[in-house]
C-alpha cells in the first residue's frame, strides 16, 4: 500500500511514518503545504530509519500530490485545517482511497486541556463531510502519543480506536494499524462515535500534565 501523510512533517505525522517504515513495507509519502519542507523532513526520516539498519525510501511531495499518489491518506494537520486539506486534494482522490483523521479539537486553560468538538459533532466527521462521497473516511490514531510513536526503542503496548462507517475501509486501516508492532486496533463503530474517541485525547494529555509517569500515556482495554 501507499500511505500519505499529509501533515506528515509534524509530530503525528513523523511517528506515524517512522513505524510504518520501520515495521512495514508499505510506501510511506510525506506531504506538505511545501513540497521541499516535506523532501527535508523525508530525508531525516530516512536517516532515522538508516542508523538502526533499516534502508527504506520516504518520499516528500506537497500535499495533493502525496495524496493523489496514495491509497491511504492520513490527515495530520490540526483540526481546524482538516476541511481545507481534505478540499485542497479532494478532486484528485478517487474512490478507492481512504482517508484517515487523527485530529482532536481541544481548548486549553489553566487546568488542562478539554475537548471542544466542531459543530459536525468531531472532526472527524468534519473530514467526513469534506470529503467526496466516494471516499471513507475512518477515524483512527486519536489517543496516540506522537513522543512515544517516535521513539522507535519504546514498544508502544496501546491500543487504537476506529470509527468508520465503511466495513472495507476501516479494514483497511485496522490493517495498517495491526502492522505496527504492539499496536491493537478496535473498532468503536460508525463515525457517529467518534466524538467519544477524540474526547480521551485531552484526559490523556492532563494526566500526563499532572502525572511524570504517565508521560506519553496512551489506552487499552481488556
Ligand atoms: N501530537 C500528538 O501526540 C497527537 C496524537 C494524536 C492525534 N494528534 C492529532 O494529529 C493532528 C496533528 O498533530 P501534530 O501534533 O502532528 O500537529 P503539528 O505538529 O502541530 O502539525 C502537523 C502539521 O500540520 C501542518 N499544518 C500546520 N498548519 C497548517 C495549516 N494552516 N494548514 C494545513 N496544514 C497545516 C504542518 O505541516 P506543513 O507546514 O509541512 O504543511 C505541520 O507540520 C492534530 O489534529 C492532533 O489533534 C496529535
Amino acid at each position: 500500500m501507499r500511505i500519505a501523510l499529509c501533515g506528515g512533517t509534524g509530530d503525528i505525522g513523523e511517528g506515524l511514518a517512522l513505524r510504518w517504515a520501520y515495521d512495514t513495507d508499505h510506501e510511506v509519502l510525506i506531504g506538505s503545504r511545501d513540497p521541499e519542507k516535506a523532501r527535508t523532513k523525508a530525508q531525516e526520516y530516512e536517516t532515522e530509519l538508516d542508523s538502526r539498519g533499516v534502508d527504506r525510501t520516504v518520499k516528500g511531495f506537497a500535499n495533493e500530490m502525496a495524496a493523489d499518489r496514495a491509497d491511504v491518506v492520513v490527515l495530520a494537520v490540526p483540526p481546524y485545517y482538516v476541511r481545507d486539506t481534505v478540499e485542497g486534494f479532494a478532486g484528485r482522490l478517487d474512490g478507492d482511497t481512504v482517508l484517515v483523521s487523527p485530529a482532536v479539537g481541544m481548548q486549553r486553560d489553566d487546568a488542562g486541556l478539554h475537548y471542544h468538538p466542531p459543530s459536525e459533532g468531531s472532526v472527524t466527521a468534519v473530514a467526513a463531510a469534506a470529503a467526496p462521497d466516494e471516499v471513507a473516511v475512518v477515524g483512527a490514531f486519536h489517543n496516540l502519543s506522537a513522543g512515544r510513536l517516535a521513539n522507535l526503542d519504546v514498544e508502544l503496548d496501546q491500543d487504537t480506536l476506529l470509527v468508520g462507517d465503511d466495513e472495507d475501509a476501516v479494514d483497511i486501516v485496522r490493517m495498517l494499524a495491526a502492522e505496527i508492532e504492539g499496536l491493537r486496533p478496535l473498532y468503536a463503530g460508525p463515525v457517529a462515535n467518534a466524538a467519544e474517541i477524540e474526547s480521551l485525547t485531552p484526559l490523556l494529555i492532563n494526566l500526563a500534565k499532572y502525572n511524570d509517569e504517565l508521560h506519553d500515556a496512551g489506552v487499552q482495554f481488556g
